[in-house]
């Protein structure tokens, strides 16, 4: 059984032609989650290609990603989303997202969004895994995938549709080394606009804007290398203060 990894070179994932129009407005929104305040007040307009968004845990980047995504409403405020097609979401929890027990079920699954029978998005999704050397995946069930494998599935469910909009929430959190690099490459080379939250900075450092979030606020918000460059510099006070430094 080959790996997740194309055993010879697919054809290009997309168009690299930017998709006009896709722009998030986030406008005075409070969110209350259970009885936790995670927003208050939070003003964001997102319309740059790619956005990475830090901070640590708890600081509210999946909830962000499911406002975005319409998964959660805003306590009080507005959410507007405007984008040629729909938005796609990868979970942070692979498990969260995936429905169907085989690989080819689940990406025809985000085909038959787009009006194909349930037997002709398998049809397609099997032809399109095929083509990127994959065809060996497309009946794997998923409960005998590794997490990183099920991670890889998730991204692959959001490559087959024709989102305008890809949310993805810790993508890399899963994945080994070689995969990490194949995700960063593919994200550079899609046509649709990403945004991703991310521990791991060197894969947004080169982002045209990255948002850091702290308790639910906008701590820092510019170009990948000073706010990463700045996030990194508390989190070393901080380790500092504790005493977590090494000597
Ligand atoms: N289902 C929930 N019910 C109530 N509160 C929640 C729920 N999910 C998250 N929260 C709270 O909302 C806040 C933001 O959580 P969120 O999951 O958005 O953080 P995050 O930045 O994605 O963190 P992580 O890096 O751990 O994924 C936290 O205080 C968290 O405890
Ligand atoms: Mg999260």
């Amino acid at each position: 059984m080959p790996t997740l990894s194309p055993s010879h070179p697919h054809p290009p994932l997309a168009s690299n032609a930017p998709l006009a129009g896709v722009s998030v407005k986030i406008d005075n929104v409070t969110l209350v989650r259970g009885n936790t305040p995670v927003f208050e007040a939070l003003n964001l307009q997102l319309t740059q290609r790619r956005i990475g968004l830090i901070g640590d845990n708890g600081a509210g980047k999946s909830s962000l990603f499911r406002l975005i995504c319409g998964l959660e409403k805003p306590t009080t405020g507005q959410v507007q989303v405007q984008a040629e097609s729909s938005v796609g979401m990868m979970f942070q929890n692979p498990d969260e997202q995936i429905i169907f027990p085989t690989v080819e079920d689940e990406l025809g699954l985000s085909l038959q969004a787009s009006g194909l029978s349930r037997k002709a998005a398998r049809a397609h999704a099997r032809a399109w895994l095929e083509a990127r050397g994959l065809g060996p995946w497309a009946e794997r069930a998923i409960g005998s995938l590794s997490q990183g494998q099920r991670q890889h599935v998730c991204w692959l469910a959001l490559l087959i549709a024709s989102h305008s909009l890809l949310l993805l929430d810790e993508p890399f959190s899963s994945l080994d080394l070689p995969a990490q690099a194949r995700l960063e490459r593919d994200m550079a080379s899609v046509s649709q606009h990403v945004i991703v939250s991310t521990h791991v900075l060197h894969h947004i450092r080169h982002f045209e804007r990255v948002i850091w979030l702290d308790g639910g606020a906008v701590k820092r918000d510019g170009t990948g290398v000073d706010v990463c460059a700045a996030y990194e510099a508390d989190v070393a006070a901080r380790a500092q203060a504790c005493g977590l430094t090494a000597q």
